[in-house]
Formats: C-alpha cells, structure tokens, sequence
C-alpha cells in the first residue's frame, strides 16, 4: 500500500540555544516540514517570549519540555504553557498514574480557557537509555518490554501517543492501537551519520513502520542545503510504502 500522506511528518527539532539561529532555521523550513519542536536547551535559554516568535513564523510547535514533577506542578506547569497555543506538549510516563492524569486533566482545560487542546504525548524510555542502564535503575524488564508497558499505561490515562524509537512503532501500534500517536526521533536518511543516535531508520521506512511524526534534527540543521534536504524527505515519506 502507499502512503499518500496528505501532512508533512516530519517537526524539526531546533536544538539550539540562539535564538537568531533559531529564527533563521525555522523560516528557511517553514514550507518544508510539518511543524518545529523546541527543546529544554531553547526554551531555557529564550522563555515563552522565544517560543512566541518562532510561532510567530507561522509553524505549529512542539514544546518537548518532558515533564515531571509531583501531579499539582506537572499540570501547573503544563496551564503556563497553554497561552502559547503548541500543539504538542510532553511529560514522563514515569511520573506515573496520579501524574499523568492530572496533565490530561490539565490540557483538557485548553478549550474552556480559550485555547487549542495540545496533543499530549507520553516519554517511554529515553533512547539512550539501554537494558543495562534500566536495570541499573531497578526496572527488571528489557527495554522493549518496558516501553510497551509504559505506552499502556498513558493510553489508559487519555494520552495521545507517545515518543519511541522507529524500532518499537509496530510493538506499540499493535498494544495500543493505530490510532495511539507515535513521535518517532533517531531518524537518518540513507547516507547521512547516525552521530550519537544507536537505533536509527530511514524517513520513509519509519513512516512505513506507522510512524504518526518525526522528529528530525541535525540531518536537515547541519545539512549544507537544510530546505533542499527537508524538501527531499518529504517527498520520500509523500509516497512511502507502509507495511
Ligand atoms: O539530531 P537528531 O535528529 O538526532 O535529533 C533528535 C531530536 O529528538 C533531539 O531534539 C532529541 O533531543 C530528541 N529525542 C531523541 N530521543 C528521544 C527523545 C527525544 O533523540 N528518545
């Protein structure tokens, strides 16, 4: 089957602390991608004030600020930043039931406070994390097995989706449904370095997996012609085989 995707996936992730670095990428790729993801390194360094004017440019964004904290902060925090209207907020699923409610219950206010309703979208298991790291912080399940098990848990409490490595898409729409987002980083086209991402596929074979977003930073940031290769990934995941 092909895909005819009728949205760009693909959000490019503006790690970087300068703004005006920031500014520049994101109008260059305005036309180029589905929408911008601004990290800790971004949001720490420029606040809400440098969020709005990356807005501003006219992308959606996504927010990945991973929270968690005790379920009051987490979904306090999660109210401060509703006024910037993103369209992807994140928190850990290991903050647990309590937690991860009270964030659902705080984005669901979108609306009654006259905001778009972000997406909210689960942290597994980070990626550079591995089994022997895992258990050395008391999990006695493999990876793999963990990340299923905290996808579940955030699709109970009314998360839409989560983020997960493209190897572990198939495993969590087959637990959770098709309709459970994933937002998929460690995403290389063919030819560029895997720097220090271990489990890496292609744009298209990611999107064949059932990937709903990617999140791809420096193989179009550190590319020589960032909109030419942003446009060349487009197009390989427009018509994209799906499995
Ligand atoms: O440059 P690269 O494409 O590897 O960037 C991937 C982006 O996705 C970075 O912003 C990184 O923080 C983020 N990310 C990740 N792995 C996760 C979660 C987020 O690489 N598990």
């Amino acid at each position: 089957m092909t895909n005819n995707n009728p949205y760009n996936p693909t959000l490019v992730a503006l790690d970087t602390a300068n703004l005006a670095t920031a500014l520049n990428l994101a109008e260059q790729l305005k036309d180029k991608v589905g929408g911008m993801k601004v990290g800790m390194e971004f949001f720490y360094a420029n606040g809400p004030q440098g969020v709005k004017q990356i807005i501003d440019i006219g992308m959606p964004i996504f927010i990945d600020l991973k929270l968690s904290d005790i379920p009051n902060t987490v979904a306090a925090g999660l109210r401060s930043l509703l006024p910037l209207e993103p369209f992807m907020l994140n928190v850990h699923i290991l903050g647990g039931r309590e937690m991860l409610e009270a964030a659902v219950a705080a984005v669901n206010e979108a609306e009654k406070l006259g905001f778009e309703r972000p997406m909210l979208i689960g942290v597994t298991i980070v990626t550079s994390m591995q089994d022997d790291d895992i258990s050395e912080i008391g999990i006695t399940r493999n990876a793999s097995d963990q990340v299923i098990h905290l996808a579940k848990l955030a699709q109970e409490c009314g998360l839409d989706g989560v983020v997960c490595s493209p190897h572990e898409i198939a495993a969590i729409k087959q637990a959770c449904g098709q309709a459970f987002k994933t937002i998929v980083p460690g995403i290389r086209p063919k030819g560029v370095a895997a720097d220090d991402q271990k489990r890496i596929m292609t744009p298209d074979e990611a999107i064949g997996q059932g990937a709903d977003y990617l999140v791809i930073g420096r193989a179009i940031t550190r590319s020589e012609q960032p909109m030419a290769t942003a446009e060349k990934i487009w197009q390989s995941v427009r018509y994209a085989d799906l499995d």
